[in-house]
């Protein structure tokens, strides 16, 4: 399993996002939090911002659709050019059908469980994601306490893939620092968000080969 860092920058400066991306050439993704204020409690950026970013880095986006009928927008977030696009179960009607469109716009097809939803019920999914995403807090806000009670279903979902092959990606989301990504990795996580802990320190991307490390020798 290799580890991969992807610093979110729902806590840099949304007024230096270019900066920001700049700011980790280091890291494998740039984690872009799309929010609508429907879905979650708080609003954030769209397409238009996602496009513009697009220009200004080359690192690949990593976007997570925290948004109501993600049937409807998440396609064009894939034909925009972003190399992953996550969608929510509780909000998704036709999972199936969008994840197939955002593979067929050339993207890594994301699939986001909250931490009160099961990964059992979407087993027979796994063929049509590249990557599960476990939020490790309640979605909504950068900076928010990492869930335990998420670590067992992380080990459950690493066996469910395990199971299928090994080729999806699980991505841990929310409160995941120096304190707690041993614990995801040993649990069986592979792909780590991480906000306030790349962008809340003096030197993001010595915060993003740190995190790198230690999620390494978990
Ligand atoms: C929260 C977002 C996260 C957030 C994580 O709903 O999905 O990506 O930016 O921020 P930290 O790492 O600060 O918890
Ligand atoms: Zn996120």
């Amino acid at each position: 399993m290799a580890v991969q860092i992807s610093p979110s920058i729902l806590s840099a400066d949304f007024a230096r996002l270019a900066e920001a991306a700049a700011a980790v050439p280091n890291a494998d993704w740039l984690h872009v939090d799309v929010m609508d204020n429907h879905f979650v409690p708080n609003l954030t950026l769209g397409l238009p911002v996602v496009e513009s970013l697009l220009r200004a880095t080359s690192t690949p986006l990593d976007c997570h659709l925290m948004i109501e009928d993600p049937d409807r927008w998440a396609p064009a977030y894939a034909e925009a050019g972003a190399g992953s696009v996550t969608i929510h179960a509780e909000a998704s009607k036709a999972p199936v059908r969008t994840l197939r469109q955002i593979r067929a716009a050339g993207a890594r097809s994301g699939f986001a469980l909250n931490p009160a939803t099961p990964v059992e019920p979407y087993e027979d999914l796994l063929g049509e994601i590249d990557m599960l995403l476990l939020m490790t807090v309640e979605p909504g806000f950068g900076g928010q306490k990492f869930l335990d009670v998420v670590l067992p279903k992380i080990r459950r979902a690493r066996a469910l893939i395990d199971k299928h092959g090994g080729q999806v990606w699980l991505q841990v989301d929310g409160g995941v620092s120096d304190q707690t990504i041993e614990r995801c990795a040993e649990a069986g996580a592979d792909v780590f968000v991480a906000g306030n802990a790349v962008y809340g320190a003096e030197d993001p991307a010595r915060a993003v080969d740190a995190l790198r490390a230690r999620a390494e020798k978990a």
